[in-house]
């Protein structure tokens, strides 16, 4: 088969994209996500719990992440998976206590495994005690101020203050039952905070100190992106408004400028500490607008997004990389990739659906989530093939990788939970997405057992049958598994990746080839045609090499001659 030369683009004819400097660890961490609920259970009542994520530490420890991220473990109705917090600073009794969390710091910090948890700050949940005080406050009471209460429209406030739909589907807004309204930009259970309120300012001050002060190095920004708003402009339809991503920072709910200086006053807390604690951004916003989450004087780092929505193409991931590159000397501090997380269907089944011209699969995938994974075919083996040469791809750049719990097993999607046991308000507000709860089924950490070795009793989400198969303890025993390339991958990474250079090096059209200090090459195949092998010695690859080529959906680590 022939193959073109590719089109490079400007920064491929800059040739060399060199990041700025970065030697510390935050710059080159690989971050493991836990979903807490659903990692492991350590007292059979079929919910992962803070003690079940001690107990596995020493899997954590094998497999050489720098750090855990820890979705939220607080007090919560679980109205949206825990993001809807009665209270920031206590662990919720399913998971277990606050003696529990330090046992569990304790015991990865003696892995040498770093924490990172989980902020909520645009929104409590509607049993947090300032939403109830602010209910009983009524009609204008001062305890409203916390929150976005509006007057209704209509005689008597019947109407809600505007067509404003929430991210969630439905109505943003919610009756507070005496004419006036709440906003809530997700579940009506999680109402929005006001930020201009000097109280909740204070008490996220203080929030971020209590875990700080127990020892927790970093910690993740839910909607950072979120919290200032302008509701002088109440008047302006849904329609004019509905597209969130602006450049110019325009938009009344979404990404405003003045964000940044809450985020000023959190620097100096975090840098009140040493070392500094971490922090980074999920902030979904125009890629253009990205960089300002993560300057050293904002949060520090923001999750790319765009890795996560990239096809399995060679023109998607140039284009994410180089992205992600020039935001890292733009801002002078680094960019956390990732493939997925607990918000988007796995990436092994998104790369094993068929690839549309039209859709990427990110949106594919959803559509075959309505079917309960019927249609179109997934092929798991072609998927999974994939998404082991794709973490490869991001533990071969600079800067941060975040795993999802789960896909270092080459997990899919499970796509037939039953509607009448999901969990995940999207599906329960919407006839169009059935939600977010095929990624976060208990992980298996055995072959058999009532839950696959998650607990002792069957998990909070059923697992289907084939779940067994991509255990912990199957893929241990198997040297070829999804498990054991992750593991070589991470133990590599920390010897080849030490720098932060980057040169892209002219490939065909199919290929992505990009070489890091020191003559280490990442190249892969992202065709289905296999191609010529660059000479040199293949330090690790995703797959069986034919003889003296890269077959197709492949990525090698070799090391140049010199
Ligand atoms: C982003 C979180 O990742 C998601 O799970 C949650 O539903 C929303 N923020 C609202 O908190």
């Amino acid at each position: 088969m022939r193959h073109n030369r590719r089109v490079t683009s400007t920064i491929d004819q800059d040739h060399l994209v060199r990041a700025k400097a970065a030697t510390d660890l935050w710059r080159t961490a690989v971050v493991y996500q836990i979903y807490p609920r659903s990692f492991a259970d350590s007292n059979g009542d079929g919910i992962g719990d803070l003690p079940g994520i001690t107990s596995r530490v020493p899997y954590l420890r094998s497999l050489g992440v720098d750090a855990v991220w820890l979705c939220p473990f607080y007090p919560s109705a679980l109205a949206d998976g825990g993001y809807d917090v009665d209270d920031h600073r206590d662990v919720d009794p399913r998971l277990g206590t606050l003696d529990d969390f330090d046992a569990m710091v304790r015991a990865l910090h003696g892995a040498d495994i770093k924490v990172i948890v989980d902020i909520v700050p645009n929104h409590t949940s509607n049993r947090h005690p300032w939403f109830v005080q602010a209910l009983a406050a009524g009609r204008g009471g001062p305890d409203r101020d916390r929150y976005l209460f509006r007057d209704g429209r209509g005689a008597g406030g019947e109407l809600p203050p505007n067509d404003w739909e929430s991210l969630f589907g439905g109505s943003a807004w919610a009756a507070a039952g005496d004419g006036q309204w709440y906003l809530h930009l997700f579940a009506a259970e999680q109402p929005d905070l006001n930020w201009e309120n000097e109280e909740v300012r204070a008490d996220f001050g203080d929030t971020l100190r209590f875990w700080a002060d127990r020892g927790v190095d970093g910690f993740r920004i839910d909607v950072a992106h979120g919290l200032r708003k302008d509701l002088s402009e109440l008047h302006l339809p849904w329609g004019e408004i509905a597209d969130l991503m602006r450049e110019d920072g325009s938009h009344p709910l979404w990404d405003r400028d003045d964000v940044h200086k809450i985020y000023a006053d959190w620097r100096r807390i975090f840098d009140s500490y040493d070392p500094p604690r971490y922090a980074v951004a999920e902030a979904s916003v125009h890629p253009a607008r990205r960089a300002r989450y993560a300057a050293a004087d904002s949060l520090g780092n923001a999750f790319n997004f765009a890795m996560q929505d990239a096809d399995w193409r060679p023109e998607d991931y140039r284009r994410v990389i180089n992205s992600g590159l020039v935001d890292m000397i733009n801002n002078g501090s680094t960019t956390s990739w990732l493939l997925g997380c607990h918000d988007i269907p796995r990436v092994a089944t998104r790369y094993g659906l068929p690839l549309e011209k039209d859709r990427p699969a990110y949106q594919v995938v959803k559509t075959w989530l309505l079917t309960d994974g019927t249609t179109p075919r997934l092929d798991r083996a072609l998927g999974e093939r994939r998404a082991r040469a794709a973490i490869m791809i991001l533990l071969a750049l600079p800067g941060t990788t975040y795993i999802y719990q789960g896909d270092e097993l080459g997990l899919h999607e499970v796509a037939d939970l039953p509607r009448e046991i999901l969990e995940d308000p999207m599906a329960s507000r919407t006839t169009t997405e059935k939600g977010r709860d095929g990624c976060r089924v208990p992980l298996p950490w055995s072959q058999d057992g009532p839950s696959y070795g998650f607990g002792s009793r069957p998990a909070h989400l059923p697992q289907p049958d084939w779940f067994g198969a991509y255990a912990v303890s199957v893929e241990e025993a198997d040297p070829d598994s999804t498990l054991n390339l992750y593991r070589r991958a991470l133990t590599l990474r920390g010897h080849l990746f030490a720098r932060t250079d980057l040169r892209w090096v002219e490939s065909e059209l199919s290929v992505l080839h990009f070489e890091r200090g020191r003559g280490v090459r990442c190249v892969t195949n992202l065709g289905a045609e296999p191609v010529a092998l660059p000479p040199g010695e293949v330090l690790l690859s995703s797959a069986p090499l034919d003889d003296g080529q890269l077959p197709g959906d492949t990525t090698v680590w070799i090391k140049t001659p010199r």
